[in-house]
């Protein structure tokens, strides 16, 4: 009964309820050398391994300048480019929070970010994650409006007791794709743009399926949330995701 009752106050809370300040003052000096580290780490890491979009992003928003983002430094220069802004949440929100937010163009980034002694390994993903992996391409138009898009078809699944249909569309197209670009396998995925070792494992492991991105393929794929993915979905080009995604309706969401 006390589950259930709290299930009900759950789902009776609007994503609003779930935004804390970021307190950007509260970061130590100790907590932007973990964020500069990270950042220098990860583009040396990546090279040229993720869509050239991705990196258009990341000079807009200017996340190279030193330390952690602040939440409304961000948002002065990717709300008027796309309609996008972000807010600080103390951790991982539920998937129909989550959801919600996304349909109204609004990216929760957590209010924390890892120690030293955890660089590799998350529990939840830290603002290194959620700003690093994602930001850059919610400053691509096309992209941010796809994102949008999947939020509207997760409220709509969750409504209809199929979330696990959207999120697995997010998981195989937002955080774990992958994209061809001139022929070339790129990362496409926050998750993989994000993370120290999956970025070369997912495009250069020998043991694992890489298989061609459809939306009905996405659905229809279960993923791992606790370790590397075993197969990996790749696009044609990033426009081939993003057409495809665009064009689905909640309807047909699910029916795949
Ligand atoms: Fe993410």
């Amino acid at each position: 009964m006390l589950q259930e009752a709290i299930a009900r106050d759950e789902r009776a809370r609007s994503w609003q309820d779930y935004v804390v300040p970021q307190n950007w003052n509260a970061f130590t000096g100790e907590d932007h050398a973990v964020w500069d580290l990270l950042f220098m780490r990860q583009l040396k890491l990546l090279g040229s391994r993720v869509i050239s979009a991705f990196f258009d992003g990341m000079d807009l928003l200017k996340l190279s300048h030193p330390g952690v983002p602040d939440v409304e430094g961000l948002n002065m220069m990717l709300e008027p480019r796309t309609g996008w802004r972000t807010v600080a949440v103390p951790g991982l929100v539920p998937d129909h929070i989550f959801f919600a937010m996304l349909s109204e163009r609004v990216f929760p980034v957590g209010n924390f970010i890892r120690t030293r002694d955890q660089l590799d390994y998350l529990e939840a993903p830290d603002c290194f994650h959620d700003m690093f992996g994602h930001i850059p391409m919610l400053a691509h138009h096309d992209y941010a409006e796809m994102t949008r898009h999947i939020g509207e078809l997760g409220v709509a699944a969750i409504a209809a007791d199929q979330g696990h249909k959207a999120a697995r569309l997010y998981w195989h197209s937002v955080e774990f794709g992958l994209a061809k670009e001139r022929g070339e396998t790129k990362i496409l995925g926050a998750g993989l743009a994000s993370s120290f070792g999956e970025s070369h494992f997912s495009l250069e492991s020998e043991k694992v399926e890489r298989l061609p991105f459809s939306v009905e393929r996405a659905v229809n794929t279960p993923y791992k949330h606790d370790a590397f993915q075993p197969r990996y979905l790749v696009s044609e080009t990033v426009a081939q995701t993003i057409d495809e995604v665009l064009a689905l309706t909640p309807e047909e969401l699910l029916a795949l």
